[in-house]
């Protein structure tokens, strides 16, 4: 079964085409990143705008790059949840036209279930059950997984995700959007001068909250003498804060549920020093860690593309609504 999928949640335009037992076949991402940093952010209704002008091309591109007729399409899936809605709308409505004009099922797709499920596309997939880790920049989730659509809560941020900590951290470095890859590799320049806190880990439970930490970082650049030395050594604490945190609620998760198997994914799970702290706990847990590959950490259509195809071959039938959900939890999936 070959699946087109269709992510336009945010500020990424992401097409791909899966197929339920060749793999992933072709896929392309456009990135409007250089439009929105203008702007500090991302600005939604150019999000929007963007994704109209370039979503039917990259479906053309992804097409004519597999080979394969239209009519060779079994199925479309598409991001409809969680994101900006403007952006969301544009994939729903592309998706769901597509698909009635082609005779062919849309299936509408959690976006953080296709971040989830990202792993799966690499050639040692992880095997069910597993812990999962999801750290983007609208979510930090962890997530027990028994299969697809099998998913249980294990926690979650209370307050900022942990990527909205790593651009806001950013802003207030000077540094420009996306905040996380710039705050990560201003912190290759930093040195062990600070130890900032490592939020809600002195209490039991899998919650997070990094919005004191932000806090924190704030107060010590304003007490600094704000050099590119001192940015880079506040740059570096913060970094290892997080990654810490982290390490220490997965690790907490895997003795509580008895899973030794760590799924990390999400914009996030492509720091460097994150994945070599998570990696380092999981080697002492004796568990065992799996990551996608860096371009499927962030946002791309072929993490939607391989969920939406797996509940497609489920038989998942959906009728001829177009669904674009801003806010969804993910424990509202089955
Ligand atoms: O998953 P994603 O592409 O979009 C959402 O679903 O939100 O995640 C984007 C987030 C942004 O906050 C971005 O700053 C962060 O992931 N990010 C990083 C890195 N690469 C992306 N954060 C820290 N280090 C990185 N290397
Ligand atoms: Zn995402």
């Amino acid at each position: 079964m070959y699946v087109l999928g269709i992510e336009t949640s945010c500020d990424d335009t992401g097409v791909a085409i899966y197929h339920s037992e060749h793999g992933l076949i072709s896929h392309h991402l456009y990135s409007q990143t250089a439009m929105h940093n203008e702007y500090g952010g991302v600005v939604p209704e150019l999000a929007s705008r963007d994704h109209i002008r370039k979503l039917i091309p990259l479906i053309k591109q992804t097409l004519q790059e597999s080979r394969l007729q239209k009519s060779a399409i079994d199925g479309i899936a598409y991001t409809a949840g969680p994101g900006l809605m403007g952006a969301l709308l544009v994939g729903a409505a592309t998706a769901r036209s597509l698909a009635w004009a082609w005779g062919i099922p849309a299936i509408a797709v959690h976006h953080m279930e296709g971040h989830l499920l990202a792993p799966m596309l690499e050639a040692y997939p992880p095997p069910y059950p597993f812990v999962a880790l999801l750290i983007s920049g609208g979510h930090t989730l962890l997530v027990q997984v028994e299969g697809v659509g099998r998913y249980q809560l294990l926690g979650e941020s209370l307050d900022d995700a942990a990527g909205e900590a790593f651009d806001k951290t950013a802003k207030m470095l000077g540094l420009g959007y996306p905040g996380g890859p710039k705050l990560s590799k201003l912190a290759e320049q930093g040195e062990q001068v600070y130890k900032f806190p490592r939020p809600m880990t002195d209490r039991p439970g899998l919650d997070f909250s990094f919005s004191g930490l932000k806090t924190f970082t704030l107060n010590t650049f304003n007490k600094s003498q704000k050099t590119e030395q001192d940015k880079a050594d506040i740059a570096y604490a913060f970094q290892q804060a997080v990654a810490e945190t982290l390490s220490i609620k997965c690790k907490r998760a895997i003795r509580q549920t008895g899973i030794k198997r760590l799924v990390v994914a999400g914009g996030v799970s492509a720091n460097k020093q994150i994945r070599a702290a998570l990696s380092e706990m999981a080697a002492l847990e004796k568990s065992e860690i799996y990551f996608p590959r860096s371009e499927f950490c962030t946002d791309n259509g072929a993490m939607i593309a391989y969920a939406g195809c797996q509940r497609l071959v489920r038989g998942e039938q959906q009728n001829l609504e177009i669904v674009a959900r801003p806010r969804w939890p993910i424990s509202e999936l089955i």
